[in-house]
């Protein structure tokens, strides 16, 4: 028995995926006995060593103004280098606020009033970044043998008729799960250098690869171009988005002050807690996140037996917990959606979250227990074999 095999009571604390009202909203049901596989976060309790640091923390009953503590930095370095095999040194690390604010921060600083460039389908708020700022470019992403490619040629042609100023990547990619292979990343930043596009790089879904390829922070790219911004956390990886906080990398001394001044301009730091947290994740959560990998990767062959047979197409996640399904009977997904909802009482994720091209998707979070998600998987199963539109 895993840890893991106990999620976590989440009823009546707050958590929006267990919320009533905002399910209620969203799927228009008020069953009791739901199966919530939508909002991406995970149903698994933090681990004890990082809650025992933390609770350290706690007993210095201590919550004031405070510097960044060189802890901060030093755990972010030794994961990045352990990890990710990938040096990063100390004074390119921005504290910042949650990941999401983070990229509104450097979005404002980098478009300049040009198009937001994005491939789509994509993370629903990355739309909103780019509404907030130049506006919004989308370039579709290729689907070829259940994976999603880049179309450099479009990419270029539409840089060029829209004036890009910005790139948004989500690498890897959300709602797919695809880990960019470096001669991918190669093109894009050398296209991007080419053309003049700064890159904003989220990175959030970098730490939980359940794939045999590496995955390649565009830091690595960092010397060859310097226009590159990498926002990250591990939010997703250690399930603390609720703290809102995160950190940016940039290599480029310019640019890095610039959104420095930009942070101090409003007063946005890092909070302490959060601080603390990140680092605690860093420093002592090394075998929960080795766990959780395997973990996951278990919850991904019992997706591949559930879905087996089934008239729809499955996109394997490369990194992280959500898996991106074609359904290929239904053509109105937000109804099926609603009438699953309402029929089994689990909750799924629609693909017009995902800004555009996301044709008859749906995309389902899979950090939960074996047990859960068989469970819902099963009542997916059933409700999908005799579905008629
Ligand atoms: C690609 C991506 N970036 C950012 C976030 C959210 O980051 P944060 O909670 O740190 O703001 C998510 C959450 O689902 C995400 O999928």
């Amino acid at each position: 028995m895993s840890t893991f095999d106990s999620p976590l009571d989440r009823r009546g604390n707050g958590s929006k995926k267990w919320d009533k009202d905002y399910i209620q909203r969203r799927f228009k049901t008020s069953r009791e006995d739901i199966y919530p596989l939508f909002i991406a976060d995970m149903d698994f309790r933090q681990d004890e060593a990082v809650l025992k640091a933390f609770h350290a923390f706690i007993e210095t009953g201590d919550f004031g103004y405070f510097d960044v503590l060189d802890s901060f930095y030093d755990t972010i370095q030794s994961w990045y280098q352990d990890k990710l095999d990938t040096p990063i040194e100390k004074e390119w690390i921005v504290p910042a606020n949650g990941t999401i604010a983070s990229m509104h921060f450097a979005a404002d600083l980098v478009s300049k009033g040009q198009p937001i460039m994005m491939l789509t389908p994509v993370y629903g708020i990355f739309k909103d970044i780019a509404s907030n700022f130049g506006g919004m470019v989308t370039v579709p992403l290729l689907e070829a043998d259940g994976a999603y490619l880049i179309d450099f040629a479009q990419l270029e042609k539409e840089i060029i008729a829209q004036n890009v100023g910005t790139l948004l990547f989500c690498n890897p990619h959300n709602p797919s799960g695809r880990i960019w292979s470096y001669e991918e990343l190669q093109g894009v930043v050398r296209l991007c250098k080419k053309r003049g596009v700064t890159i904003l790089s989220d990175e959030i879904h970098g730490e939980l690869n359940l794939s045999e390829k590496p995955f390649v922070s565009l830091i690595s790219f960092m010397e060859e171009y310097e226009d590159i911004i990498v926002a990250s956390s591990p939010n997703k990886t250690f399930n603390l988005s609720g703290l809102t906080a995160s950190y940016v990398i940039i290599r480029n001394p310019k640019l890095r002050q610039a959104y420095q001044r930009e942070l101090a301009r409003f007063h946005i730091t890092i909070n302490r807690a959060g601080m603390s947290f990140i680092t605690a994740a860093y420093e002592h959560g090394r075998d929960w996140h080795n766990d959780l990998i395997v973990y996951l990767k278990g919850n991904m062959a019992l997706m591949e037996e559930q879905l087996a047979g089934l008239d729809l197409e499955w996109m394997r996640p490369d990194s992280g917990f959500l898996v991106w399904i074609r359904l290929n009977k239904v053509t109105d997904v937000d109804r099926f959606v609603v009438e699953l909802a309402q029929e089994t009482g689990v909750l799924i994720e629609i693909g017009s979250r995902f800004v555009a091209d996301y044709g008859n998707y749906v995309r389902l979070n899979c950090a939960t227990s074996h047990g859960f998600l068989g469970e819902a998987l099963d009542k997916f199963r059933n409700f999908y074999q005799n579905y008629a539109e």
